[in-house]
């Protein structure tokens, strides 16, 4: 049977690397139409050497009115703001969209007071946030996904459970996340030089990074109490995976063991979704390459508190998982198709 048509618009940053090597194992769809920027012109295959052999594309400039007719599905890798000029263009026409920027995460008013004012307001009502744990409903009937995150990721689906069983007092949440350098895109920047990030660590952005009112915004909704979340990003000199360390305060005493029989309950059946043993935490080079989030913690019954370990890989559970995790649910495939192959360890 012949494929689904997806598009690509920012094939040649890291996200859009990812889901090249995703609908390449994708039994429905396949990557037909790419776009680049400063290397729009150049095929794919000198652009990433990792997929040589496996893909013949050029990379296009990207021009919405220049789509071919025959594309099913859109992936927006661009810069935040980028996209959602573009989706502007797109949404006339028979597609789905999934955007894994920023643009259609928030509502109106808190994506102004973060980030300025919205270049296509009128489609903010309509996006879906994509996080199928928590949403999967909304999803499956959605033209426009906004793709999670890669901090919100971990943050959200660490917290869940324990919101949504009014466990956890909600104003009262740290979040201390670490994240490998791929987070930052691929282009050239002097933070992200090697000199700068290796053999250190650093906190950046501190109570003040956009992901923040996302974890907060989404969390809210989800669980119709107002979260208020202390978010604190640091850089650690490794490629990929991000490790997100939360500190709750529980509402009545639980140990252990009942935290763990809580989370297993609440993401029972979910193929994505890997709860820790007792005693045992995560770590970011066990879910690498993969879909996967891994949850570890431990409650302190001597004075209520919780501790939450949540890994993921932010390249893929963190943005190109997740957006073809959420095609797979708006399609209508087997919500993994694709996204089968274990991680990669060491
Ligand atoms: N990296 C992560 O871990 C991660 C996780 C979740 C979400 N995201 C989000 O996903 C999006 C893509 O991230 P990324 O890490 O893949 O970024 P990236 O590596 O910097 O890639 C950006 C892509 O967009 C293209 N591009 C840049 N400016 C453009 C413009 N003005 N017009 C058209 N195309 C343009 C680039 O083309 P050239 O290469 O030709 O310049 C490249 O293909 C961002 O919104 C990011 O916030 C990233």
């Amino acid at each position: 049977m012949e494929k689904n048509k997806a598009a690509i618009l920012g094939a040649s940053g890291y996200t859009g690397g990812e889901l090249l090597r995703f609908l390449l194992m994708h039994p429905h769809v396949e990557a037909s139409y790419l776009t680049a920027d400063k290397h729009a012109g150049r095929n794919i295959s000198d652009v990433f050497p990792h997929l040589g052999g496996f893909l013949d594309r050029r990379l296009e400039t990207l021009d919405p009115d220049a789509l071919p007719e025959d594309i099913d599905i859109v992936f927006l890798a661009l810069p935040h703001g980028e996209s959602a000029r573009v989706v502007k263009e797109l949404h006339k026409r028979n597609v789905k969209i999934i955007d894994l920027g920023a643009d259609f995460r928030l509502s109106h008013g808190v994506y102004r007071d973060w980030y300025g004012e919205h270049p296509c307001p009128e489609l903010i009502e309509e996006a879906v946030y994509g996080l199928p744990e928590i949403n999967r409903q909304a999803i499956k009937g959605a033209k426009l996904i906004a793709n999670p995150g890669c901090y919100p990721t971990s943050a959200i689906l660490g917290l869940a459970p324990l919101l949504k069983e009014g466990l956890i007092e909600p104003d009262s949440i740290i979040v201390d996340s670490k994240s490998g350098v791929s987070g930052a895109g691929r282009s050239p920047s002097l933070d992200h030089h090697f000199c700068e990030v290796n053999e250190g660590v650093r906190a950046y952005k501190v109570g003040e990074h956009r992901h923040m009112p996302e974890i907060e915004e989404v969390l809210s909704v989800y669980s119709g109490t107002g979260v208020n979340v202390s978010f604190t990003p640091h850089l650690i000199p490794m490629d990929r995976g991000i490790l997100s360390t939360i500190y709750v305060r529980l509402k009545k005493k639980r140990t252990t063991a009942q935290l763990i029989g809580l989370f297993e309950e609440h993401y029972g059946g979910e193929r994505f979704i890997r709860i820790s043993p007792e005693k045992v935490y995560p770590s970011t080079s066990q879910v690498r390459g993969s879909n996967f989030c891994d949850i570890g913690m431990r409650a302190a019954t001597e004075n209520n508190t919780a501790i939450i370990v949540s890994v993921i890989d932010n390249l893929v559970k963190g943005a190109s998982g997740a957006a073809v995790q959420n095609m797979n649910v708006m399609m209508g495939f087997e919500e993994s198709a694709g996204l089968e192959a274990p991680p990669i360890f060491p």
